[in-house]
């Protein structure tokens, strides 16, 4: 496609890296059925960074650094699996002083997550001497969950379906790593014993319904994903009996200041970024191996998708 074909805009970003998530894979993989994308041709691709080549709004420079993530970019408009990307400068951010653009995306949608995860509980006021758990934990909003928690302090416990990514998650920073199978069954009863302080979700479904009967007094839990599962089939006892919160937490449509906020706190709590460890670059071409891939929870931390020369 020429750059004239690209959707309307008042910025022209050349494109650097982008990223594999979840979404990309339900994007690219089902997209009859779940119907992430609806029209054609299109270009999917949630996240983006990259140099701003021109512009028309006031905000932006050419020669700007500047990171998309959300906006329904890769699902309603086109997104950063492309060399450039025609958007609206109100889902531009700045990419924070001290952070790469390939940093940037090496954290992406899913950095952005866990960051918001982690200041939800915060806000929430979880008990600090308690483990938190955070289920998916081998995924890229996993990884990074497990990272920034164990940076401020926090006991990490992270529950994954692959017991050989023990040691990279202890690598990450978990204390303690548990089967995810031992958590995926429904509660047996409303109230079950009280193990964690908080979590954070990635799972959903009877994985989620189990955690809210496990959660201790005055906990909370922040429900980020649904790779399990997007039911929910619960009871209020556990609201009730412990006053605990199940917090919600979106990505895509979070106002500026608050994603250009976590950004900067990102770059503050990992100065050095996401280790190698927990990145795999790819080019362009194997996106659709890596989609499916996502789709079989197979991905490990995050991939990244190069597009500059
Ligand atoms: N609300 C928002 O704004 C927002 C933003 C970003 C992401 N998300 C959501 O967060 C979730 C995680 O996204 P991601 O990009 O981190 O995906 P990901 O890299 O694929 O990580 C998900 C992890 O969950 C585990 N998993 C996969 N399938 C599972 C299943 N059927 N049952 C139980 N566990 C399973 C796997 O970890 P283990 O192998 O360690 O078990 C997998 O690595 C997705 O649901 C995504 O849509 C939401």
């Amino acid at each position: 496609m020429a750059t004239a074909d690209l959707p309307a805009g008042d910025v022209l970003v050349r494109v650097h890296y982008s990223n594999v998530n979840y979404k990309d894979g339900l994007a690219i993989m089902r997209t009859g059925h779940r119907q992430i994308v609806g029209h054609f041709p299109f270009v999917p691709g949630v996240d983006f960074s990259g140099i701003v080549e021109t512009s028309d709004s006031r905000r932006f420079a050419p020669g700007d650094k500047v990171i998309l993530t959300g906006w329904g970019v890769g699902e309603s408009q086109w997104g950063g699996f492309a060399e450039m990307a025609r958007v609206r400068s109100e889902w531009l951010v700045p990419l924070p002083d001290g952070m790469s653009l390939r940093q940037s995306m090496a954290l992406g949608s899913a950095g952005l997550a866990a960051m918001m995860c982690v200041e939800v509980l915060e806000r929430f006021g979880i008990d600090r001497s308690r483990e938190v758990l955070v289920t998916g934990a081998a995924g890229g909003v996993g990884s990074v969950a497990v990272m920034l928690l164990h940076k401020l302090g926090f006991t990490v416990v992270g529950s994954t379906r692959r017991p050989g990514e023990g040691a990279y998650l202890r690598m990450l920073g978990a204390d303690r790593i548990v089967d995810a199978a031992t958590l995926a069954q429904p509660p047996a009863e409303p109230l079950m014993e009280e193990r964690w302080g908080a979590a954070i979700d990635n799972v959903g479904g009877t994985t989620l319904a189990n955690l809210l009967a496990s959660i201790i007094y005055g906990g909370a839990i922040a429900s980020i994903g649904l790779v399990g599962g997007r039911d929910l089939n619960t009871t209020v006892i556990p609201f009730i009996r412990r006053n605990i919160a199940l917090l919600g937490i979106d990505t895509v449509y979070t106002p500026a200041e608050r994603r250009t906020d976590a950004w900067r706190r990102l770059a503050k709590l990992l100065p050095d970024g996401l280790s190698e460890e927990v990145i795999d670059e790819i080019p362009l071409e194997q996106v659709p191996a890596r989609a499916a891939a996502v789709m079989r929870g197979e991905l490990r931390g995050r991939t990244i998708v190069s597009l500059a020369d």
